[in-house]
This record gives C-alpha cells, sequence and structure tokens, in this order.
C-alpha cells in the first residue's frame, strides 16, 4: 500500500481517519494513548504539505446526533497532544464540514464531528462516502484499531481517493506481521478471557501458527472439564467440552504444545481481598471457584516463553481486575518484559484488557509493540482480513 512517503500531498486536504474511541469521563478523556499515537501521522502530512482533515467515530450512536458521543469532548485533548489549536465542524458532511474546509491553510488541522451521527457510515453507504470525499484530494486510513469495520471512513473513502496508511496503521502492520505474519520461531500465542465460544476462529488459527499456546483465564475451565477436571463453581461452558477436546487433539496432530493451568488459585467469592487458597489443578473444593492461575503454572510457562523468540498475547491469565487474582498475569506480563529487554523476545499485546492488564504491571514500555485495536486486534489473530486494510492495497 501507499504511504505518506510516496504519496502527493502538497496542497491538499486529506481526510485522515483515526481513532479517537478513547475511553472518557464527566466530558474528560481518562487515556488519551489513542490520540497520542496520531501525532506522526499528522505531522508528517504537515510537513509534506498536506493539511490534515480529522474522521472518526465515537461510541456507538447508531446513526443518530447524540449530543454526549460528540467528538467535541476529544477537542482539549486532541489539542494538547498536537500541541496546536483544532478547528472543529458540527458535522462531517455539507455545509459546515464544507465552510470549516475552505477556511483552512496550510500547518492548519481540523476534526469533523463523529461519522456515526450519520446512518450512512455504517452500512457503507457510496452516497455518504462521497460526500466525504469531495472535502478532500487525498486519503489516509490511521485507524488499524477500526479497521475490522467495513464503514463509509474507514473503507469506503480508500475507493474514492488516492489512499495510503498512515504512521500508525504502519506501524500495526509491522508488527502483527513480525508476531504471526513471518516470526522468529519458536512463536508463544498467551489466549486468554472468559470464553471459548468467542475464541473458537481465534484458536484454530493459532493452532496452525503457534508453537506453544497458553490458555488462560475462564476459557482454561472449560479445557479442564474437558480433561475431566472438576472446576467447582467456576465460569466454564460445559457444553463446549466437546469441542475444546477436538482442539486439544488437533493441537496434537499439529504439533502445538498447549499449556493449561498445573496449578490454581481458588476462592469461594468473587471480591477483592477474598480468602484464596493455592491447589493442585485437580483439587477445586465443589464449593470454589477458579480465579487465577498458581505459581508452578508461572514457572512452566516463564520456562517455556524463555524457548521462544515471538510472543503475541491476547487475554489475561486470571481475573486481573481483582487483587490477588493478577498475580499470574503480573508475573507473566514481567517475564515477558524481561526477555523483551535482554533482546531475547519480540512480544505483541492488543486488546482492551490485555493493555489493561499489562499497564497494571507496569510492563507497557517494555514490549516490543502494544497495539491500540481491541476488535482488529482479535479479528487480526484470528486471519481474517480486515476491509479497513484490504481497502488500501494496491
Ligand atoms: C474500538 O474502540 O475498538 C474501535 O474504535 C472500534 O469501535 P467499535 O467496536 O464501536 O466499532
Amino acid at each position: 500500500f501507499h504511504t505518506i512517503d510516496d504519496m502527493k500531498l502538497n496542497g491538499k486536504v486529506v481526510l485522515t481517519r483515526v481513532d479517537l474511541n478513547v475511553p472518557v469521563e464527566d466530558g474528560r478523556v481518562t487515556d488519551a494513548t489513542r490520540i497520542e499515537k496520531i501525532v506522526p501521522t499528522v505531522k508528517d502530512i504537515q510537513a509534506k504539505g498536506g493539511i490534515p482533515v480529522l474522521l472518526a467515530h465515537f461510541d456507538r450512536p447508531k446513526g443518530r446526533r447524540v449530543d454526549s458521543m460528540s467528538l467535541r469532548q476529544i477537542l482539549p485533548a486532541l489539542e494538547a497532544a498536537l500541541g496546536q489549536s483544532v478547528a472543529f465542524a458540527d458535522d462531517c458532511i455539507g455545509g459546515p464540514a464544507k465552510h470549516l474546509v475552505a477556511e483552512l491553510k496550510p500547518g492548519d488541522v481540523a476534526l469533523l464531528e463523529n461519522t456515526r451521527f450519520h446512518e450512512g457510515e455504517e452500512r457503507n453507504d457510496p452516497t455518504f462516502a462521497a460526500s466525504m470525499a469531495a472535502l478532500g484530494g487525498a486519503y489516509i486510513n490511521d485507524a488499524f484499531s477500526a479497521a475490522h469495520r467495513a464503514h463509509a471512513s474507514t473503507e469506503g473513502l480508500a475507493r474514492l481517493l488516492p489512499a495510503g496508511a498512515g504512521r500508525l496503521m504502519e506501524a500495526e502492520l509491522k508488527a502483527l506481521d513480525a508476531a504471526l505474519g513471518d516470526p522468529q520461531r519458536p512463536v508463544m500465542a498467551v489466549v486468554g478471557g472468559a470464553k471459548v465460544s468467542t475464541k473458537l476462529d481465534l484458536l484454530a488459527n493459532l493452532l496452525e501458527k503457534v508453537d506453544h499456546l497458553v490458555i488462560g483465564g475462564g476459557m482454561a475451565n472449560t479445557f479442564l472439564v474437558a480433561k475431566g477436571i472438576e472446576v467447582g463453581t467456576s465460569l466454564a461452558e460445559r457444553e463446549m467440552a466437546d469441542t475444546a477436546r477436538a482442539i486439544l487433539a488437533k493441537a496434537a496432530r499439529d504439533g502445538c504444545v498447549i499449556h493449561l493451568p498445573l496449578d490454581i488459585v481458588v476462592a469461594r467469592e468473587f471480591k477483592a481481598g477474598a480468602d484464596s487458597e493455592v491447589l493442585p489443578v485437580d483439587r477445586c473444593p465443589v464449593d470454589a471457584m477458579i480465579l487465577d492461575a498458581g505459581p508452578e503454572t508461572v514457572e512452566a510457562l516463564r520456562a517455556a516463553m524463555g524457548q521462544c523468540r515471538t510472543l503475541v498475547w491476547n487475554g489475561p491469565l486470571g481475573a486481573f481486575e481483582i487483587e490477588p487474582f493478577d498475580r499470574a498475569t503480573n508475573a507473566a506480563a514481567r517475564a515477558a518484559a524481561d526477555l523483551t529487554r535482554a533482546g531475547r523476545l519480540v512480544s505483541v499485546a492488543g486488546g482492551g484488557d490485555t493493555v489493561a492488564a499489562l499497564n497494571k504491571a507496569g510492563v507497557v514500555g517494555d514490549f516490543s509493540f502494544i497495539s491500540t485495536a481491541g476488535g482488529a486486534f482479535l479479528e487480526w489473530m484470528e486471519g481474517k482480513e480486515l476491509p479497513g486494510v484490504a481497502a488500501l492495497r494496491v
């Protein structure tokens, strides 16, 4: 695909799709990571004489104007990140957008209102896309994290204007390729989360691509049930036991080593500071639930990780939001961080919960790459082609 480097942007209004879907509380941005990550793209477009006009969605207003979902509330954080004022239009098409764009000069940057205030955005309506396209002379997509949506501003526009990838999009694709496309082997994937049923595509794809697959969180319980191990009152999808057995059999055929908990941390209630104990994996009391993996599991994981050159991580190993059930996740995260710092591991992580867990473990800065994407990271790990990326291919 094209990038800012090989596109003619001089004097052009560059419609730049970014992801400003950031957490907001009482009208204030509480985590500006996604905003900070778009700065290189904005600056590089400006350096080439282009005028970035930012397009983004916020939340899920479902085609209606919802005041609490206005991108206006993101402006102060955006201006702080860019170190300049940002012009704003109340609509991403029509009069307000046209007037604003007509006033812009080189060096300026503008933001248009939430694209999802229009129904045409999620429908990828050609007329709506054409109204946005009419505002600019080129299109840059820097929203990898929204690229799993085939929407007008993520997919449609790429077909209507000279199109290319922004810096963050480039960096995401490069990191993901290093992790699963053409990785240094052996490769380990860590997959956690509550349910096996929502991660079947993911597991199937990973079995074929990785050498070690660590299964953690609630989904590990379903695998334990599949192996005939009782899990008490733990979260588990018993009806998925056959599926889990089929996955274990396929892993054995594919030569993929599956790592399940060897020991467990159990408690009678799911609350902070609840009384808990470490037990062998097959000793979960009938009235207790598994909330984390134990120290023996972490040791085995650390040893296997030490043999690997690449790590891709999605999903915590335990109920990390609640102490003390964050220990396995924290210890594994620190092991990955240490190996990465020592130059022995390429580590890539993504997904909302995962990044929150790594943040909590204090290791975000030590990973090789942390994706800004949630759903898009997962779909990419599932081996799916993301429509927003596909539309950029030339
Ligand atoms: C995200 O926050 O993961 C992206 O911005 C996509 O948002 P969506 O799930 O509402 O499409």
